[in-house]
C-alpha cells in the first residue's frame, strides 16, 4: 500500500488543486474515524486502504469536476500504480454509488459503480458528510442534492448507505420533508 505522503504527492503531480487536496485530506480523515468505528462494531474494514482511498478519491478532479471524474482518477491512479482496490475506491465513491441504468445515462463505460466493500462504503459515506472543507450533516446533505435536482430515490440510496456505515447516528428525517436550513 503506498503511504499517505505519496498519496499527495500523485494529487499535487496530476495538478489537482489546493482546495481539491485539503478536501481530500478531511474526506480522509472522516473514513478513518468512520472506519475504526466500523472495526470496533466487529467488521473486518482495513483502516490503512480507507486512508488512502480517501486521499485519492477525488484525483480525477484534476482533469474534469464531471460526473466521469471517478473513473478519470482510477485510471490516473492506476499509472501511478496505485493498488487496485484503490482504484475501485475512487471508481464507486460518487453519492452512493453509480446504478448501470445512471451509468449509461451518464454515458460512464459499462462498469460496476457501486459500492460493496466497507471501505469502498466508508469513502462515499464520508465524501457525503464533508462539502468542501467543511463537515456537514446528512440533513444538510439531503437539502444540497434536492436543490442540485437528486431525486428522492437517489437521496434515499445516500440516506440508506449512511445508515449502514454509521448507524448510531439517529438520522430519522424524511429525505422528502427535512429540507429546513439549520445547519449552515
Ligand atoms: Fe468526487
Amino acid at each position: 500500500m503506498i503511504s499517505k505522503e505519496e498519496a499527495v504527492h500523485i494529487l499535487k503531480e496530476e495538478g489537482c488543486e489546493e482546495k481539491v487536496i485539503q478536501h481530500c485530506l478531511l474526506v480522509s480523515e472522516v473514513a478513518v474515524k468512520l472506519a475504526e468505528k466500523n472495526k470496533a462494531m466487529g467488521r473486518t474494514v482495513d483502516v490503512r486502504l480507507t486512508e488512502i482511498g480517501g486521499i485519492l478519491h477525488d484525483l480525477g478532479r484534476a482533469q474534469t469536476h464531471g460526473m466521469d471524474h471517478a473513473v478519470v482518477g482510477a485510471k490516473l491512479a492506476e499509472k501511478h500504480g496505485v493498488e487496485k482496490p484503490v482504484l475501485d475506491i475512487i471508481k464507486k465513491h460518487i453519492g452512493a454509488g453509480i446504478t448501470p441504468e445512471e451509468a449509461f445515462f451518464l454515458g460512464l463505460p459499462n462498469d460496476d459503480y457501486m459500492p460493496r466493500t466497507w471501505e469502498e462504503k466508508i469513502v462515499a459515506h464520508a465524501d457525503n458528510m464533508v462539502k468542501g472543507t467543511k463537515v456537514i450533516t446528512l440533513k444538510k446533505r439531503n437539502k444540497i442534492l434536492k436543490e442540485n435536482g437528486a431525486d428522492k430515490e437517489l437521496r434515499q440510496r445516500i440516506k440508506d448507505l449512511a445508515h449502514e456505515v454509521d448507524p448510531d447516528e439517529p438520522n430519522d428525517f424524511d429525505v422528502e420533508t427535512a429540507v429546513e436550513n439549520d445547519e449552515e
